[in-house]
């Protein structure tokens, strides 16, 4: 008797499967907030929003709004784009090309310590000299005054600071463009070198 009912209940199954009309009708749907999120989702919408004009679960950004890795900046300036488009390898061009927009002063190397005792001194050593406690047990950091770093123009510290080189990652995604001008201003101080 058990077995009958059984079959009985799966036939049923099968045919109420077979009965729908429509074959891309996935039909009645076990769970549906596990297909459709409850919460408002700016890529996946099934319903039309309440609140928001035009039905859009994500708002538009407001006219004249500027991504931001353009942020307030003009974007033919390369020397203060977020994501200039020079690649790492290419640190010849761009010590050629970017030339430090700031003012060489008191408060921009003031900033420029600052940050430079943050982000470069557990490498690099207070002075510059590749002696940080971070630099001894990472290996291979140079003192700013070795012969091939010391007469270097600010674009490439500015590029070096922003992709990287060799052992050393960038710096880009943590530090503003502006910072890193102030950051070079202060390495500038510590190799000694007083050119552009
Ligand atoms: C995790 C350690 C580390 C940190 C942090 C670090 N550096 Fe370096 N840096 C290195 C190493 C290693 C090298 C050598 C790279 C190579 O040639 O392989 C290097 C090289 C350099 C050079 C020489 C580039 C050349 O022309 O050879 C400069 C300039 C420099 N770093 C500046 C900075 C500045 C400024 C900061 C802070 C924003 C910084 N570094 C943060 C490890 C670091």
């Amino acid at each position: 008797m058990k077995n009958v009912l059984l079959l009985g209940v799966g036939l049923s199954f099968l045919s109420s499967c077979a009965l729908i009309a429509d074959k891309k009708d996935p039909g009645w749907e076990y769970a549906p907030q596990m297909y459709v999120s409850d919460a408002y989702e700016p890529y996946s919408q099934v319903e039309d929003h309440s609140i928001n004009k035009d039905g859009k679960n994500m708002r538009e950004p407001v006219a004249g709004t500027i991504a931001r890795s353009g942020v307030g900046y003009d974007n033919t300036r390369l020397e203060l784009m977020n994501n200039y488009p020079i690649g790492k390898d290419s640190l010849e061009y761009a010590a050629k090309v970017l030339k430090n927009p700031l003012e060489v002063n008191d408060k921009n190397l003031e900033k420029g310590a600052y940050f430079y005792n943050s982000y470069c001194s557990p490498c690099h050593g207070k002075e510059g000299k590749g002696d940080g406690l971070v630099g001894q047990k990472y290996g291979g950091v140079p003192n700013y005054q070795a012969s091939y770093i010391v007469n270097q123009p600010s674009g490439h510290i500015y590029h070096v600071i922003t992709k990287g080189k060799g052992r050393m990652w960038g710096h880009g995604s943590q530090i503003r463009p502006e910072e890193r001008w102030q950051i070079v201003m202060y390495v500038n101080k510590l190799r000694g070198y007083t050119g552009e």
